[in-house]
Protein backbone atom coordinates (compact mmCIF):
# COMPACT_ATOMS: atom_id res chain seq x y z
CA UNK A 1 0.00 0.00 0.00
CA UNK A 2 1.48 3.35 -0.98
CA UNK A 3 2.22 5.50 1.98
CA UNK A 4 0.44 8.73 2.25
CA UNK A 5 2.35 11.40 2.89
CA UNK A 6 2.61 14.65 4.37
CA UNK A 7 3.44 17.89 2.79
CA UNK A 8 4.70 19.51 5.99
CA UNK A 9 4.86 18.56 9.38
CA UNK A 10 2.12 18.67 12.04
CA UNK A 11 3.33 19.85 15.13
CA UNK A 12 2.58 17.16 17.47
CA UNK A 13 1.67 19.31 20.24
CA UNK A 14 0.70 17.80 24.07
CA UNK A 15 -2.96 17.79 24.87
CA UNK A 16 -2.30 18.91 28.18
CA UNK A 17 -0.14 21.75 29.69
CA UNK A 18 3.65 20.69 31.39
CA UNK A 19 3.53 19.34 34.84
CA UNK A 20 5.96 21.18 36.97
CA UNK A 21 8.45 18.70 37.16
CA UNK A 22 11.54 20.64 37.36
CA UNK A 23 10.21 22.97 40.17
CA UNK A 24 12.75 24.55 42.30
CA UNK A 25 15.34 23.37 39.59
CA UNK A 26 18.38 25.28 38.34
CA UNK A 27 19.21 24.66 34.70
CA UNK A 28 22.21 25.47 32.00
CA UNK A 29 21.69 25.33 28.68
CA UNK A 30 24.52 25.90 25.95
CA UNK A 31 23.71 27.07 22.66
CA UNK A 32 20.29 28.35 23.50
CA UNK A 33 19.76 31.20 21.11
CA UNK A 34 17.95 29.26 18.43
CA UNK A 35 16.78 25.73 17.39
CA UNK A 36 16.61 22.97 19.91
CA UNK A 37 18.59 24.44 22.57
CA UNK A 38 15.90 27.54 22.53
CA UNK A 39 13.47 24.51 22.54
CA UNK A 40 14.59 22.96 25.35
CA UNK A 41 15.38 26.13 27.59
CA UNK A 42 11.87 26.67 27.05
CA UNK A 43 10.28 23.40 27.62
CA UNK A 44 12.55 23.05 30.93
CA UNK A 45 10.88 27.07 31.59
CA UNK A 46 8.16 25.62 30.99
CA UNK A 47 8.89 22.44 33.35
CA UNK A 48 9.41 25.05 36.37
CA UNK A 49 13.07 25.08 36.10
CA UNK A 50 14.95 28.25 36.75
CA UNK A 51 17.61 28.52 33.47
CA UNK A 52 20.51 29.93 32.32
CA UNK A 53 20.33 30.57 28.51
CA UNK A 54 23.94 30.61 27.23
CA UNK A 55 24.68 31.58 24.17
CA UNK A 56 27.79 33.15 21.92
CA UNK A 57 26.58 35.55 19.13
CA UNK A 58 23.00 36.11 18.96
CA UNK A 59 22.46 37.36 22.09
CA UNK A 60 18.74 39.59 21.31
CA UNK A 61 17.87 35.21 20.06
CA UNK A 62 18.91 34.55 23.54
CA UNK A 63 17.05 37.28 25.21
CA UNK A 64 14.04 36.17 23.35
CA UNK A 65 14.41 32.48 24.72
CA UNK A 66 14.93 33.51 28.46
CA UNK A 67 11.93 35.72 28.00
CA UNK A 68 9.75 32.82 26.67
CA UNK A 69 11.33 30.19 29.02
CA UNK A 70 10.46 32.54 32.43
CA UNK A 71 6.62 32.88 30.85
CA UNK A 72 5.43 30.74 33.42
CA UNK A 73 7.07 32.12 36.35
CA UNK A 74 10.48 30.69 36.54
CA UNK A 75 13.42 33.00 35.85
CA UNK A 76 15.94 32.47 32.86
CA UNK A 77 19.08 35.14 32.05
CA UNK A 78 21.19 34.87 29.53
CA UNK A 79 24.79 34.39 29.60
CA UNK A 80 27.86 34.64 26.46
CA UNK A 81 29.92 32.10 25.99
CA UNK A 82 31.92 30.45 23.52
CA UNK A 83 32.23 26.36 25.32
CA UNK A 84 35.19 25.53 23.34
CA UNK A 85 37.22 27.80 25.62
CA UNK A 86 38.22 26.38 29.02
CA UNK A 87 37.70 30.11 30.78
CA UNK A 88 34.65 30.87 29.30
CA UNK A 89 33.09 27.80 30.47
CA UNK A 90 34.47 28.53 34.22
CA UNK A 91 33.81 31.72 34.12
CA UNK A 92 29.88 31.03 33.08
CA UNK A 93 29.46 28.22 35.89
CA UNK A 94 30.77 30.29 38.38
CA UNK A 95 27.59 32.56 37.14
CA UNK A 96 25.16 30.11 36.90
CA UNK A 97 26.05 29.22 40.76
CA UNK A 98 26.18 33.07 41.58
CA UNK A 99 22.94 33.56 39.77
CA UNK A 100 20.92 30.65 41.00
CA UNK A 101 22.68 29.54 44.21
CA UNK A 102 22.99 25.92 42.91
CA UNK A 103 22.65 23.98 39.73
CA UNK A 104 20.83 20.67 38.83
CA UNK A 105 20.70 20.09 35.13
CA UNK A 106 23.36 20.64 32.00
CA UNK A 107 22.18 20.36 28.78
CA UNK A 108 25.34 19.78 26.81
CA UNK A 109 23.35 21.45 23.43
CA UNK A 110 25.45 24.19 21.36
CA UNK A 111 26.49 22.21 18.18
CA UNK A 112 27.93 23.95 14.54
CA UNK A 113 28.09 22.13 11.18
CA UNK A 114 30.53 22.60 8.34
CA UNK A 115 29.91 20.33 5.87
CA UNK A 116 32.91 19.76 3.75
CA UNK A 117 33.69 16.58 1.03
CA UNK A 118 36.68 14.75 3.25
CA UNK A 119 39.41 15.73 1.25
CA UNK A 120 38.63 19.31 1.09
CA UNK A 121 38.20 19.34 4.87
CA UNK A 122 40.99 21.64 6.60
CA UNK A 123 42.47 20.76 9.56
CA UNK A 124 40.90 24.26 10.68
CA UNK A 125 37.38 22.87 9.81
CA UNK A 126 37.83 19.48 11.60
CA UNK A 127 39.22 21.42 15.03
CA UNK A 128 36.61 24.28 14.65
CA UNK A 129 33.50 21.09 14.97
CA UNK A 130 35.16 18.84 16.82
CA UNK A 131 36.08 21.67 19.85
CA UNK A 132 32.20 22.87 19.87
CA UNK A 133 30.71 19.77 19.48
CA UNK A 134 32.90 17.64 21.26
CA UNK A 135 35.37 19.50 23.38
CA UNK A 136 32.56 22.01 24.42
CA UNK A 137 30.34 18.85 25.86
CA UNK A 138 33.63 17.77 27.64
CA UNK A 139 33.87 21.32 29.68
CA UNK A 140 30.88 21.68 30.38
CA UNK A 141 30.23 18.38 31.55
CA UNK A 142 33.40 18.66 33.88
CA UNK A 143 32.42 21.47 35.51
CA UNK A 144 28.66 20.47 36.06
CA UNK A 145 30.13 17.29 37.72
CA UNK A 146 32.67 19.37 39.91
CA UNK A 147 29.57 21.21 41.08
CA UNK A 148 27.22 18.11 41.51
CA UNK A 149 29.53 16.28 43.88
CA UNK A 150 29.87 19.03 45.76
CA UNK A 151 26.02 19.48 46.34
CA UNK A 152 25.17 15.76 46.80
CA UNK A 153 21.39 14.85 46.82
CA UNK A 154 19.40 17.70 48.33
CA UNK A 155 15.62 15.23 48.53
CA UNK A 156 13.87 18.09 48.74
CA UNK A 157 15.33 19.31 45.09
CA UNK A 158 15.74 15.87 43.28
CA UNK A 159 16.29 11.98 43.42
CA UNK A 160 19.71 12.70 42.18
CA UNK A 161 22.64 14.75 42.80
CA UNK A 162 22.59 16.54 39.42
CA UNK A 163 21.53 15.66 35.63
CA UNK A 164 23.61 15.85 32.70
CA UNK A 165 21.85 15.85 28.79
CA UNK A 166 24.02 15.80 25.87
CA UNK A 167 22.43 16.58 22.39
CA UNK A 168 24.05 14.40 20.27
CA UNK A 169 22.59 13.50 17.40
CA UNK A 170 21.79 10.33 14.87
CA UNK A 171 24.94 10.45 13.29
CA UNK A 172 26.61 9.18 16.56
CA UNK A 173 25.06 5.81 14.58
CA UNK A 174 24.67 6.63 11.31
CA UNK A 175 27.83 7.78 9.08
CA UNK A 176 27.54 11.05 7.17
CA UNK A 177 29.22 11.14 3.93
CA UNK A 178 29.95 14.90 3.92
CA UNK A 179 29.95 15.64 7.09
CA UNK A 180 32.38 13.46 8.93
CA UNK A 181 33.36 15.69 11.39
CA UNK A 182 30.45 16.20 12.26
CA UNK A 183 29.72 12.40 12.22
CA UNK A 184 33.00 12.26 14.36
CA UNK A 185 32.24 14.98 16.94
CA UNK A 186 28.63 12.93 18.10
CA UNK A 187 30.23 9.61 17.65
CA UNK A 188 32.66 11.14 20.18
CA UNK A 189 29.75 12.07 22.40
CA UNK A 190 28.31 9.06 22.32
CA UNK A 191 31.02 7.39 24.41
CA UNK A 192 32.17 11.00 26.41
CA UNK A 193 28.40 10.46 27.43
CA UNK A 194 28.44 6.42 28.36
CA UNK A 195 31.76 6.77 29.92
CA UNK A 196 30.98 9.97 32.12
CA UNK A 197 27.49 8.13 33.25
CA UNK A 198 29.42 4.98 34.72
CA UNK A 199 31.94 6.85 36.44
CA UNK A 200 29.88 9.45 38.32
CA UNK A 201 26.51 6.88 38.51
CA UNK A 202 27.42 5.92 42.32
CA UNK A 203 27.48 9.89 42.58
CA UNK A 204 23.84 9.99 41.74
CA UNK A 205 24.79 11.75 38.89
CA UNK A 206 23.13 11.01 35.77
CA UNK A 207 24.09 11.39 32.41
CA UNK A 208 22.37 10.65 29.18
CA UNK A 209 22.05 12.00 25.34
CA UNK A 210 19.42 12.36 23.62
CA UNK A 211 19.87 12.26 19.74
CA UNK A 212 17.51 14.31 17.37
CA UNK A 213 17.06 13.07 13.40
CA UNK A 214 15.69 15.48 10.80
CA UNK A 215 14.29 18.63 13.39
CA UNK A 216 13.18 21.44 12.13
CA UNK A 217 15.86 24.18 13.22
CA UNK A 218 18.11 26.84 11.15
CA UNK A 219 20.90 23.64 10.62
CA UNK A 220 19.72 22.19 8.59
CA UNK A 221 17.23 24.36 6.70
CA UNK A 222 18.06 23.07 3.23
CA UNK A 223 16.76 20.13 3.96
CA UNK A 224 13.25 21.25 4.75
CA UNK A 225 13.02 24.62 3.45
CA UNK A 226 11.29 23.70 -0.22
CA UNK A 227 9.13 21.28 -1.39
CA UNK A 228 11.56 19.33 -3.33
CA UNK A 229 13.87 18.70 -0.22
CA UNK A 230 11.03 17.82 2.27
CA UNK A 231 10.13 15.07 -0.17
CA UNK A 232 13.84 13.89 -0.59
CA UNK A 233 13.99 13.84 3.31
CA UNK A 234 11.33 12.16 4.23
CA UNK A 235 12.54 9.19 2.27
CA UNK A 236 15.01 8.60 5.10
CA UNK A 237 12.11 9.09 7.60
CA UNK A 238 10.00 6.09 8.14
CA UNK A 239 7.04 8.01 10.05
CA UNK A 240 6.89 10.44 7.02
CA UNK A 241 7.63 13.90 8.80
CA UNK A 242 10.06 16.73 10.01
CA UNK A 243 10.78 16.96 13.76
CA UNK A 244 9.81 19.78 15.91
CA UNK A 245 11.81 21.32 18.31
CA UNK A 246 9.66 21.00 21.20
CA UNK A 247 9.76 17.30 20.80
CA UNK A 248 13.23 17.60 21.80
CA UNK A 249 12.20 19.97 24.61
CA UNK A 250 9.73 17.60 26.40
CA UNK A 251 12.06 14.78 25.86
CA UNK A 252 14.90 17.05 27.70
CA UNK A 253 12.39 17.65 30.35
CA UNK A 254 11.78 13.72 30.91
CA UNK A 255 15.63 12.75 30.86
CA UNK A 256 15.78 15.76 33.62
CA UNK A 257 13.07 14.93 36.05
CA UNK A 258 12.71 12.19 38.74
CA UNK A 259 10.31 10.47 36.08
CA UNK A 260 13.48 8.67 34.56
CA UNK A 261 15.42 8.42 37.72
CA UNK A 262 17.00 4.83 36.70
CA UNK A 263 18.25 6.10 33.42
CA UNK A 264 21.64 6.35 33.51
CA UNK A 265 23.76 6.22 29.96
CA UNK A 266 21.34 5.70 26.97
CA UNK A 267 20.50 7.78 24.00
CA UNK A 268 17.30 8.19 23.50
CA UNK A 269 16.88 8.54 19.73
CA UNK A 270 14.18 11.14 18.71
CA UNK A 271 14.36 10.37 15.14
CA UNK A 272 10.95 9.57 13.45
CA UNK A 273 12.44 5.89 13.15
CA UNK A 274 15.51 7.31 11.00
CA UNK A 275 18.09 4.88 12.53
CA UNK A 276 15.35 1.57 11.24
CA UNK A 277 17.52 1.82 8.11
CA UNK A 278 14.50 2.59 5.98
CA UNK A 279 16.25 2.17 2.58
CA UNK A 280 15.68 -1.72 3.42
CA UNK A 281 11.58 -1.27 4.18
CA UNK A 282 10.78 -2.92 0.85
CA UNK A 283 13.35 -5.57 0.10
CA UNK A 284 11.73 -8.90 0.54
C1 LIG B 1 22.00 17.35 11.81
C2 LIG B 1 20.96 17.77 10.79
C3 LIG B 1 20.43 16.57 10.04
C4 LIG B 1 20.00 15.47 11.00
C5 LIG B 1 19.58 14.20 10.29
C6 LIG B 1 21.40 16.29 12.69
O1 LIG B 1 22.31 15.93 13.67
O2 LIG B 1 22.41 18.49 12.56
O3 LIG B 1 21.54 18.69 9.89
O4 LIG B 1 19.31 16.95 9.27
O5 LIG B 1 21.05 15.18 11.89
O6 LIG B 1 20.47 13.83 9.26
Amino acid sequence: MAKKKEKFSQAAMPSCPPRPVLQGQKALVTGASSGIGRAVAIALGEAGADVMVNYRGQREQAEKTAAEASRHGSRAVVFRADVSREEDVRVMFDNALAEFGRLDILVNNAGIQIDRPFDETSLEDWRKVIDVNLTGQFLCAREAVRIFKRQGVVKEVSRAAGKIICISSVHEEIPWAGHVNYAASKGGVKLLMKSVAQEVAPHRIRVNSIAPGAIRTPINEEAWKTPEAYEELLKMIPCQRIGEPAEIGRAAVWLASDDSDYVHGITLFVDGGMTLYPGFENEK
